[in-house]
């Protein structure tokens, strides 16, 4: 343990001379700061929680006395330590994911229904889901080894989060909070996943505190748990009331049970918070009687929870149902139905987006649903206005929508708020229909709108700022480059700049060569300091190594999202093959064509897009001036260690094992690809009864084939 630093005996700060305290209270300053470090960020404190008070008293003392030593900012503002420069970030060994969402009981109906079909199980047969509160908080994965809490990390983009152990940590001695060390046996590794929130009661008293510094007040409990967990300074977060419910995991050592209520169960045994309400059901009707006793019970909770979530309780057929993109197909979330509010139409503003569709935007007179504050709504498009729905029926009874009109307006969660209806009884005598505009309003282009669509487009493409603007701002967003200190605004800022023209992708990294002529150019703006710049210019040189599945997404091919990214990424793995297949799709080159249509999820509407976008010129010479600038990882090599990893199989004929989707979940996870239709690539036709001219085809080409049993004999223990 460190020496205590020697301190002169102490008098009473009554008697001490305005030299003496002067002497005395830098050091006692720096003291405290060490103190706060310790206690807060090395949670290493060298002194008693008593005699750290008795020195912070002091030093107020000192200053109460004598004002003039009180530099503002000083210590004696701080509530503890001083704020690290940013949170590190953790990747997660496992990733977070998140769920897909039920909206009525037919969603939960179907749920079950495609669970049911994906396992191959009979109406009849048993089956057992959670049913859980979905508490409207944050959630957080917190790492234990040997029982000891070792690392916290939010969510983040699911993969990388931040890292918040500190923060999380001064949720110790609460309780409801988060214990430091579990109780009984757990294992080695437990990364146990949960939902940080704030009670009802608490927000309150967040909020009156707020309000009684003169600081701004939390939206909403979630904003404030959020607000309260990710603070630079953890004494923040300590005093602020955070609480826990543990109910999922990451990485496990070993797993108490062998169901999802069990293995939630034994987090409750080892002392982490667990959700008292959560039950098990047996059936769909169990499950929405679930949700309407949560329902009506949720505002006397003391918490916020926005609906209810259902999980296949057996963890052997969680892992065999596994995931599709970022959600399980094991589980759901049956949300209650958004909180709505009425207001005034003010305005209808037309936003011209990356792919030139033109959006209605409703600007609406500022009303508060749910706690938040909304004056934007989608319109959707021009039919949207007009009254007719997606499917071309009526929706409001076929009542256009009209600036000044009374409106209501719905929120649920993270969506963006909605316009549902028109009062029509309101609606000001002189209130003319709306005309939607036929050019863009952005570059003056025509904009057309396709026969069977319903999206107005403008036909600018390139020569429209707006499209532009929008694809750059796609380009850095958090799912694509991610840079950091580069977003929508700066964006629009370098695009407008006539020094420093930021108009295509790769000027984003000709700008960060940190040439001095650039740097002092940037400096000299308003708002960039020195350091700015080159933090900016860092952010930057350190994305000139990408990913191959983000790079592809950051193209911003239409209908290439994420997930048809990922896949994409996987299936060419490198760049210079992708760019290969899709230079020759563009050229016309059927097989090239026909081999991106076979991999599992892309269909000739993904097809056709890569198509266009690679046949496009200006598309080719932004991508040519940008794959100049940086190195483009190869995907994530498939699970090499499998015996089917990069085969291409096909299945054919009837399955009696397992469900087709399941089969082909299961090569998947095994690194194979597999495909729908049989060519001289493929590797392995895995036939069950009633197989046909895929058969025939294997034959034909020479590739093996195995019946079901053999498949899973190939592939067992891998
Ligand atoms: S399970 C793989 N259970 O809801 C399963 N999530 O909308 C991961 N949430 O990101 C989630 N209560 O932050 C699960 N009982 C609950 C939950 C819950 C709240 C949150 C969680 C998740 C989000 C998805």
């Amino acid at each position: 343990m460190p020496k205590k630093p020697a301190r002169p005996p102490e008098k009473p700060v009554a008697e001490l001379t305005i030299d003496e305290a002067t002497a005395e209270h830098g050091p006692l300053a720096a003291e405290l700061a060490e103190h706060d470090r310790r206690y807060h960020q090395l949670d290493a404190p060298t002194i008693s929680d008593a005699a750290y008070d008795a020195l912070r008293r002091r030093f107020v003392a000192i200053e109460e006395l004598y004002p003039d030593l009180k530099a503002p900012g000083g210590e004696s503002d701080k509530v503890g330590a001083a704020p690290s420069e940013k949170f590190a970030k953790i990747r997660h060994r496992v990733p977070m994911l998140s769920l897909n969402n039920a909206f009525s009981d037919q969603d939960v109906e179907d749920f079950v229904k495609s669970v049911r079909r994906f396992l191959g199980l009979a109406a009849e047969a048993p089956l057992t889901f959670t049913a859980e509160p979905k508490i409207d908080g944050l959630s957080c994965s917190l790492r234990y080894e040997r029982g000891e809490l070792v690392a916290a990390a939010t969510r983040g983009d699911g993969s990388v989060g931040e890292d918040v152990t500190v923060n999380v940590r001064t949720m110790a001695r609460r309780a409801g909070g988060v214990p430091l060390k579990l109780k009984g046996d757990a294992p080695e590794v437990c990364e146990i996943r949960g939902e940080i929130y704030l009670g009802h009661a608490d927000f309150a008293e967040v909020n009156a505190r707020q309000r009684a510094l003169g600081e701004r007040e939390f939206a909403n409990p979630r904003n404030a748990a959020a607000g309260s967990l990710r603070q630079l300074d953890p004494t923040i977060t300590a005093s602020r009331p955070l609480r826990f419910f543990a109910y999922s995991w990451g990485e496990m050592s070993a797993l108490p049970a062998d169901t999802q209520n069990g293995v939630v169960a034994a987090f409750g045994a080892w002392g982490l918070p667990t959700n008292p309400l959560s039950t098990r059901c047996a059936s769909v009707a169990e499950m929405l009687a679930f949700y309407r006793r949560i329902e009506a019970e949720r505002a006397s909770l003391g918490y916020d929870i926005d609906g209810v979530v259902y999980k296949v309780d057996r963890l052997d057929l969680q892992q065999r149902l596994g995931f599709v993109s970022r959600a399980p197909r094991w589980a759901t979330a049956h949300k209650f139905p958004a909180e709505r509010a009425v207001t005034v139409l003010q305005d209808i503003e037309i936003q011209v987006g990356r792919t030139g569709a033109l959006t209605p935007v409703a600007k609406l007179k500022p009303v508060t649903v749910g706690g938040v504050v909304v004056s934007n709504a989608t319109l959707h498009n021009e039919d949207f206005i007009k009254g007719i729905g997606g499917d071309g029926q009526p929706i409001r009874d076929g009542i256009d929508l009209r600036i000044g009109d009374t409106v209501t307006v719905q929120r649920a969660g993270d969506v963006i708020p909605q316009v549902v209806n028109v009062i029509l009884e309101k609606r000001p005598p002189d209130a003319a229909a709306y005309v939607f505009p036929t050019v863009c309003p952005a570059c003056g282009n025509p904009a057309l709108r396709e026969p069977g669509e319903a999206v107005r487009r403008c036909t600018g493409e390139f020569a429209c700022p707006n499209q532009v603007v929008e694809h750059l701002r796609h380009f850095v967003s958090r799912r694509a480059f991610d840079i950091e200190g580069l977003g929508e605004k700066q964006i629009e800022f370098f695009f407008n700049d006539p020094d420093l023209p930021v108009r295509a992708p790769a000027d984003i990294f000709t700008l960060a060569k940190r040439d001095a002529a650039n740097l002092k150019k940037l400096k000299d703006k308003e708002g960039f300091g020195e350091t700015s710049v080159r933090n900016l210019f860092a952010a930057i040189e350190a994305r000139r190594t990408i990913p191959l599945e983000r790079f592809i997404f950051a193209l911003g091919v239409r209908h290439v999202g994420e997930t048809t990214a990922t896949i994409l990424a996987r299936a060419y793995g490198s760049w210079k093959d992708f760019e290969a297949a899709c230079l020759a799709i563009a050229g016309g080159d059927e097989a090239a064509r026909e081999d991106m249509d076979s991999h599992d999820q892309i269909g000739e509407t993904v097809v056709d897009a890569v198509a266009k976008y690679f046949g496009a010129d200006h598309n080719r010479a932004l991508v040519d001036a940008l794959t100049k600038e940086l190195t483009i990882l190869d995907a994530e090599k498939p699970q090499t260690e499998s015996p089917v990893a990069g085969k291409t199989v096909v299945f054919t004929g009837s399955l009696e094992r397992m469900t087709r989707d399941e089969a082909k979940a299961m090569a998947e996870r095994l690194g194979a690809k597999v495909s729908g239709s049989v060519s001289k690539k493929t590797d392995i036709v895995v036939a069950g009864p009633g197989a046909g001219s895929k058969l025939a085809k294997a034959a034909e080409f020479g590739v093996q084939v195995m019946d079901e049993d053999a498949w899973l004999t190939l592939v067992a223990g891998a």
